[in-house]
């Protein structure tokens, strides 16, 4: 079914991901977020597509939940309905590796669907921020818990108390995004890191982004025990073979998500 809210297109084993609702900045109404979900599944179940990428304007990646629609709901409409519950979050069960290349705003449910990717590529206009204190309210999304896990306690609780918003330059220097790069060379820097991705076996790449995503889940040592059985599985599959051969071989691999 074709969407109003977002751009999908699938090129070259990549589905890039486009939020597209330019008057509201990209705000994310119950709407964009039923599409995003349906798009990040139907990519899941796409056998061409091998990494995601998801973006949204040179202005504003998503300037947060849309306040409009949420300002005529009740306690009893939010609890209820479980407001950004498991469906808003369907990110997280999406297991082939996720970019997020933001440029300008990415504040509250913004940030914190960047946040959701596996990894940030920011321009050198982003900026990021957990501003809902000045509506009344907290963050809704994981915003707590995930800028606290990607930049600590202090400046987490800065963010989130005083509603302040960081720029690419500090969200580089405190871990939230990977890299920064100039805003004309946003979505070719992020194409070409998906595209990197796309040249690895499948199998690896959501092995690592599994095992990755375990360190926040749990202890180091169950971290590292379920990493050393990932890394065992993976020599059951006909890439590692492959992979180990042409390294020794001194040749590219030419893996088969087998
Ligand atoms: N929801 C709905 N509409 C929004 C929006 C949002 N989060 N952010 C911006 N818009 C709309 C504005 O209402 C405006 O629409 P109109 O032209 O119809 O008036 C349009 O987008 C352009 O916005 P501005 O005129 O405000 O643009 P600006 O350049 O002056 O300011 C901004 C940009 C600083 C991002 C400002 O728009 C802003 O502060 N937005 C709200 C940011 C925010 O509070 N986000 C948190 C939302 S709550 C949340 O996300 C909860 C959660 O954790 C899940």
């Amino acid at each position: 079914m074709a969407y109003k809210t977002i751009i999908v297109e699938v090129d070259d084993h990549v589905a890039l991901i486009k939020l597209n609702r330019p008057d509201a900045l990209n705000a994310l109404n119950s709407q964009l977020l039923e599409e995003l979900g349906r798009a990040l599944r139907d990519a899941e179940a796409n056998e061409k597509v091998r990494c995601i990428v998801i973006t949204g304007s040179e202005k504003a990646f998503a300037a947060g939940a849309d306040i409009k629609e949420m300002s005529e709901k009740s306690f009893v409409d939010a609890f209820t309905s479980d407001l950004f519950g498991p469906e808003s979050n369907a990110i997280e069960r999406i297991r082939k590796p996720i970019i997020a290349a933001v440029s300008g705003y990415a504040l509250g449910g913004g940030c914190e669907l960047a946040m959701m990717c596996d990894f940030i590529i920011a321009s050198d206009t982003a900026k990021f921020g957990q501003p809902e204190v000045n509506l009344g309210v907290l963050a809704g999304l994981g915003g707590t818990q995930r800028l606290t896990r990607f930049v600590g306690k202090s400046k987490s609780m800065e963010m989130h108390l005083t509603g302040r918003f960081m720029d690419a330059e500090e969200a580089e220097r405190s871990g939230l995004v990977s890299r920064v790069v100039p805003a004309k060379k946003l979505m070719e820097e992020a194409m070409s890191a998906a595209q990197k991705i796309t040249e690895k076996s499948l199998l690896s790449t959501m092995a690592v982004k599994e095992a990755v995503n375990r360190s926040y889940e749990t202890t180091l040592r169950e971290g590292t025990l379920h990493e050393r059985r990932l890394f065992h599985a993976l020599f059951a599959s006909e890439d590692k073979a492959e992979g180990m051969s042409a390294f020794l071989d001194k040749r590219e691999a030419q893996f088969r998500d087998k």
